[in-house]
């Protein structure tokens, strides 16, 4: 691999590919969650409104799932990356809290984390770790009101300081690593373009071509870990 700058300002873009490998389902590809559900009856805020506990059975269900679940070797090479270059962020569209498992300090959650509950009453926000849920749906401790998952729905706006960071990272990143998202959701999938705009170097890890793969400078086409230890070597050898 040739190298294509010096050290530094080095950025991850990750997506539910990331998680693969920890036997966390993805969204779109087979066997991903959109092929099985639809996401309108699922992730929508009107869905929550429909039928909290059909929405909540869901998240109960994955929550177990991630509970399960360990970091792999990707999430663990990212973390790793922080403690070992200068500069190095994340910004992940993954709600299940790998990252932060394996040991990542310095991340951006542009979708929300699925072990955050909020009351749509008073808009208390706390982290609730209990898998399964003893109550489905759950209820705020404070005013009894419906508690909902901290996460991003469709039709929601991201919050806005994580989007704001994430644009200022991916226009200031030297290398933007994007690794296993098909970056068909947006906003979250313009960062990588952004960052293309800005100069930064882009390295794709992905089994599959995206839309990515057309700007990518390097593409990897392969699965997240074996790509990262690429990505890892290169990194420490440029
Ligand atoms: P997708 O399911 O859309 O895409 C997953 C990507 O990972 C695909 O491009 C796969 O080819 C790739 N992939 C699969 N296995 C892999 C592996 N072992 N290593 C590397 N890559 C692999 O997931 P996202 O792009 O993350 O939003 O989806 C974006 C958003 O759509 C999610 O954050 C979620 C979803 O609806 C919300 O929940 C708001």
């Amino acid at each position: 691999m040739e190298a294509p700058v010096r050290k530094g300002y080095i950025t991850f873009f990750t997506g539910a590919g990331v998680s693969a490998e920890s036997g966390i389902p993805t969204f779109r590809g087979s066997g991903g969650l959109w092929r099985k559900y639809n996401p309108v009856d699922l992730a929508t805020p009107e869905a929550f409104r429909r039928n909290p506990t059909l929405v909540w059975e869901f998240y109960d269900e994955r929550r177990q799932n991630i509970a399960k679940a360990e970091p792999n070797k990707a999430h663990l090479l990212i973390a790793e990356a922080e403690r070992t270059f200068p500069l190095v962020s994340l910004i992940t569209q993954n709600v299940d809290g790998l990252h932060q498992r394996a040991g990542s300090k310095n991340i951006i959650e542009l979708h929300g984390n699925i072990w955050k509950v909020r009351c749509v009453s008073c808009g208390k926000e706390e982290m609730n770790y209990e898998a399964p849920l003893k109550e489905i749906p759950p209820r705020c401790d404070d005013c009894g009101g419906l508690l909902r998952p901290g996460v991003v729905w469709f039709g929601e706006a991201l919050p806005y300081d994580a989007l704001q960071n994430a644009y200022e990272i991916a226009k200031r990143s030297k290398v933007f690593i994007v690794v296993g998202t098909s970056c068909q959701v947006f906003p979250a999938a313009e960062l990588p373009f952004v960052a293309k705009e800005k100069g930064a170097k882009i390295i794709e890890i992905n089994p599959e071509e995206t839309p990515v793969t057309e700007i990518a400078d390097i593409s990897i086409r392969k699965k997240a870990t074996e790509g990262m230890e690429e990505v890892f070597y290169y990194l420490k050898n440029v």
